[in-house]
Formats: C-alpha cells, structure tokens, sequence
C-alpha cells in the first residue's frame, strides 16, 4: 500500500508538469484526490491493515494528499502569473511609436469658388440672399416674363412636384422674391442649387448650381454690368481675363447678353482649346425687362437694373481646370484631396 501510495504521488507529479493549463489542473486534481480519485480508492482499502500499519499508511496518505495538493495549486499559481505576464505584453503601449495623425478635411473646389465669388461681391458691397428650391411657377417662370406655354420654358426640362409647384430651373427666381419684398436700392447675389430633368455626361447635371446677381438703383445701365462681371472674372481669373458680351434673349432682360471669357490658351484668337472659338460662354445677363420691374412693384420709370445667373460648375471647372463636370459629383478623395 505504501508503494501504490508513492506511486501515485509520483504519477500526479508527472502529469502535473506537463499540464499548462487550469482547467486541465482541475481535472487531475479531480483524477487523484476526488471522490472517486484514485487516492480515496486507496484509503478505501484501509480496513484492510493492521492497527499499527493503520496509523502510519493513513499519515503517508495525508502527506501524498497534501503534497498533491500543494504541488498543484502552486502550478496552478504560475500558470495565472504566466497568463498575466503574457497578457501585460500583448497590451504594452509603445509610447516611442510615431501616433497616427487624424486626416483633415479640405472643402469641396464647388465651396471654394462659391466662397470666392461671394467674397468678391460682398467686397462690392452686395449682399448674400437665400431663396426655396422648391418655389412656385409665378416665381420661377411667370413674373419673370414666361407666362404658361411661352417657348423658352421649353429649354429648361423642369421637374414638376404638381402643376403650379416644382424644383426651381434658375435661381432668377430669387430676384423676384427680393424685388416683390423690398425697395431699390437693391445689390444682392443668391448662390443656390438648380435641378433640370438633364442626362448626366461631361457637362451636364439634373442638380447643379448657379449664382444669381441682381443690381436695381435710379440710372444703372449696361456699363455697370460689364464693369461689374469684368472684375468678377479678373478676381477669380486674374488680371488677364477678358470678357465680352454677345447679344441674346431672355424673356427677363432687355436688352440680353451672353457674357463669354477669352480662352486662357489663345487669349481669343481662337486654338483647339476652345474648338476655335477663342472665347467661352460664361453666364446670361440682361438688363431687368420693365415688364418684370413693373410685375414687382417697381417703377421702370425711375428704376432700372441688371441681372445675370451664373453656372458656379462652369467657372469651378475653368478656374480649376476639371474637364468632366461628373468629377464634381462623385467625391472621389484622390480627386478631392488635389485641392
Ligand atoms: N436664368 C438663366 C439661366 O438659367 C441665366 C440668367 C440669364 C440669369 C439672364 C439672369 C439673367 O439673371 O438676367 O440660364
């Protein structure tokens, strides 16, 4: 009995070293010293001696218990130690390491322009105005000279919501709200975005944006307009921008122009740049029509004004030369973080 009593004590050692994990220690802890271990199984048998072999197996069996146990909870002991170690390293901060530094924004090239040219008139002393993208006919078509079935509303594809509402096709709208609510002197521009039912290509978009200017004062005429737009296009574009005007029609200025800028690559005579035209259109201006001052209250007898709307994605592309409008829209962050 005693040579299965160090046995066993040996055998446990033995497993115990090649144990490396707790719950594994348990369980052997459970195999030798449990209920039905195989130590109990031993001391099961003790009825079996003699009374004076009795004493000395049942101390011999204590110590084997007690060995056990000491040598399994001091494995036990490192195992947690080891974990814990291990642990500490996997989570050890490495101050020395170079810190990951947060991206920053930039804004978009539409913002930057927009900023731009509302920059420039404010420094001319005009002022920013706001207007609905949901707006009725009478503002977006009406009083500004197209009544119902008039052919130009046909160049603009308009989304309709019902007949009488729908998705503005001009900011131009926004010159009648500011006319219809105050007296001249007025000089406001009002940057917003437009929706045409438009395919989407290199060039064109169901949603873009435009910039309307308006100027009403006793004695304003077509020189101001130029003036005006030339030194827009010298700030944005630099002293060398050239503009001219070139006769047109809208419904809601008359006389109309079309404003062009002289092509950068040439300076007007005419390259592949600019297909041989040597200028590029910019904007549509005018000078108010009387019939859409009178519309708003406003004498065309002592008031007069100009107007013009231009495609803020049109000199966004020119000033940073972008050649597909699509470029704009997508917020590809190759593309965007070029500015
Ligand atoms: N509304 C015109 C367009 O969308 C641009 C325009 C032309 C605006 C003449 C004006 C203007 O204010 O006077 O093409």
């Amino acid at each position: 009995m005693k040579e299965q009593l160090e046995k066993i004590e040996q055998l446990a050692k033995q497993e115990l070293s090649s144990c490396d994990d707790i719950k594994a220690l348990e369980n052997l802890k459970i195999k030798f010293l449990g209920k039905k271990g195989e130590l109990t199984a031993i001391l099961k048998q003790m009825g079996k001696l003699t009374a004076e072999e009795r004493p000395v197996i049942g101390q011999l069996a204590n110590k084997v218990r007690e060995d056990i146990e000491n040598a399994v909870s001091e494995r036990v002991s490192a195992l947690k130690s080891e974990l814990a170690a291990k642990k500490m390293k996997e989570e050890t901060l490495d101050v020395t390491l170079p810190g990951k530094t947060p991206e920053i924004g930039r804004l978009h090239p539409l913002t930057v322009v927009m900023n731009e040219v509302k920059e420039i008139f404010l420094g001319m002393g005009f002022e920013v105005v706001d207007g609905p993208e949901v707006e009725t006919d009478h503002y977006c078509f009406e009083a500004l000279n197209m009544p119902k079935h008039h052919p130009a509303r046909d160049t603009q594809d308009t989304f309709y919501i019902n007949e009488n509402v729908l998705l503005r096709t001009q900011t131009s709208s926004v010159q009648i709200r500011t006319m219809e609510n105050r007296k001249p002197p007025i000089r406001i521009i009002s940057p917003g975005r437009v929706y045409r039912s438009d395919a989407i290509d290199a060039t064109h978009s169901p949603i873009f944006h435009q910039i309307e200017g308006l100027v009403i004062d006793k004695g304003v005429t077509l020189a101001d307009l130029y003036g005006t737009l030339e030194l827009l296009m010298k700030k944005l574009y630099g002293n060398d921008a050239k503009i001219r005007l070139r006769p047109h029609h809208f419904p809601y200025t008359e006389p109309s122009a079309e404003v062009d800028l002289a092509c950068f690559n040439c300076g007007g005579k005419g390259c592949s740049m600019c297909k041989g035209e040597g200028y590029v259109e910019l904007l549509g201006s005018g000078m108010v029509h009387p019939k859409v001052l009178e519309g708003c209250g406003i004498d065309p007898e002592v008031y007069s004004g100009f107007a013009f709307g231009i495609g803020l994605e049109r000199i966004t592309m020119g000033r940073f030369n972008i050649n597909d409008m699509r470029m704009l829209y997508e917020n590809d962050v190759r593309f965007l973080n070029q500015f």
